[in-house]
């Protein structure tokens, strides 16, 4: 079979995994380029992996003939001019979220794979790529626990990571846009349905320095979509046990909670504190085969002349949900969308 060559743009803390999963398991593809503005973790990178292209520029790199398809990990405020320019330059995109970083940014973005309607695009909204919750969502979509009556949903980053939030606070786009994108598209993925209204709040709990940028380290929200259902999302900075990912459905015949007990895998240690299970330390452990799952997904669709699941219009949705989420948190009040 034909294999995709991919050329993939930064190689921070997701671009590393994305770089080596593309080199190393994912399945009919080839990393034949790799870009990034740091030069030593460039070439440190591609002499690892035995990449054979090395591009200190995003434009060097779509040049490349060769390629079909770049894979954007850079900074979310260069996602969107990146994914023009690589469908610009006749390449199938995967673009990390968020879509952009504003909701004018993601109408861009729309334009431009609305312009190129040969080429995959696809958004890396990985949870919807995690076996349980594809497990979940089947048992949700086949009425198996009724009409779903509340949707809830938390993801906690690990106290002990609060120093690189701090620093990264400024261009994050805040909790709702950072964190709680893969909520929202959850919600909305699993309820077939859109918000109604919300109402948000939360604080600065322990690191005032969130405060500067109107956002706090812990905040929530709670809306009400158009199928009636309630939903409630939580998103904070301060857990002291490690990543914590969970979300519940509670529907009229039934209850679906997934991953309720954070856990690292399934051993038990019994010890001086008791017993006890350890927890995932990072998005990068908790979601691994998430992220494989959906590269996979982005190639086979290539090969197979098909388009995902998961939609540009899917990144403007969540980014539109994400900035009322904000405005509600920052004036105190319930709004309609
Ligand atoms: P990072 O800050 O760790 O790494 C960014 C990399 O991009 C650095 O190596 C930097 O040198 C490089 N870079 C910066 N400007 C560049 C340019 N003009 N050209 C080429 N390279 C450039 O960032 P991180 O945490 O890896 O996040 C990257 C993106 O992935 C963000 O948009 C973030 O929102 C998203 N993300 C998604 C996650 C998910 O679970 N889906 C989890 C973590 C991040």
């Amino acid at each position: 079979m034909k294999k995709i060559k991919i050329g993939s743009v930064g190689l921070g803390r997701l671009g590393l995994q994305h770089a080596e999963n593309i080199a190393t398991r994912v399945m009919n593809v080839e990393l034949t380029a790799l870009c990034d503005l740091n030069k030593n973790l460039l070439n440190e990178t591609a002499d690892r992996l035995g990449v054979e292209h090395r591009c200190n520029s995003f434009e060097e790199m779509i040049a490349l003939e060769e390629l079909d398809a770049i894979c954007i990990v850079s900074p979310s405020g260069l996602h969107t001019a990146q994914i023009s320019a690589a469908l610009a330059a006749g390449k199938h995109v995967f673009s990390e979220k968020p879509l952009g970083v504003t909701v004018e940014e993601c109408k861009e973005a729309e334009k431009a794979v609305e312009s190129h309607p040969d080429k995959v695009f696809m958004l890396g909204f990985m949870r919807r790529f995690d076996p349980s919750y594809m497990y979940a969502h089947q048992k949700v979509a086949s009425g198996e626990i009724g009409k779903p009556i509340l949707f809830r949903s938390y993801s906690q980053d690990p106290e002990k990571f609060i120093d690189g939030a701090i620093a990264f606070a400024g261009h994050s786009g805040g909790q709702f846009l950072d964190m709680a994108v893969h909520d929202i598209d959850l919600a909305r993925w699993f309820l077939n349905s859109e918000p109604e209204s919300v109402t948000a709040m939360g604080g600065c709990y322990a690191h005032p320095e969130f405060g500067e940028f109107k956002d706090g380290d812990n905040v929530s929200c709670l809306m009400k979509f158009k199928n009636d259902a309630m939903v409630f999302l939580f998103a904070g900075r301060t857990a002291p046990h490690g990543y914590n990912v969970e979300t519940e459905i509670i529907g009229t015949k039934g209850i679906l909670r997934i991953a309720s007990v954070p856990q690292k895998n399934l051993v038990e240690i019994l010890d001086h504190s008791g017993v006890r299970k350890e927890c995932s330390e990072n998005f990068l452990e908790r979601f691994e085969s998430s992220y494989v799952n959906e590269l996979q997904e982005f190639v086979d669709c290539i090969l197979e002349e098909r388009k995902p699941s998961v939609t540009v219009y899917d990144g403007t949705r969540v980014s539109e949900i994400a900035y009322k989420c904000k405005e509600s948190f920052e004036s105190g009040t319930q709004l309609r969308f």
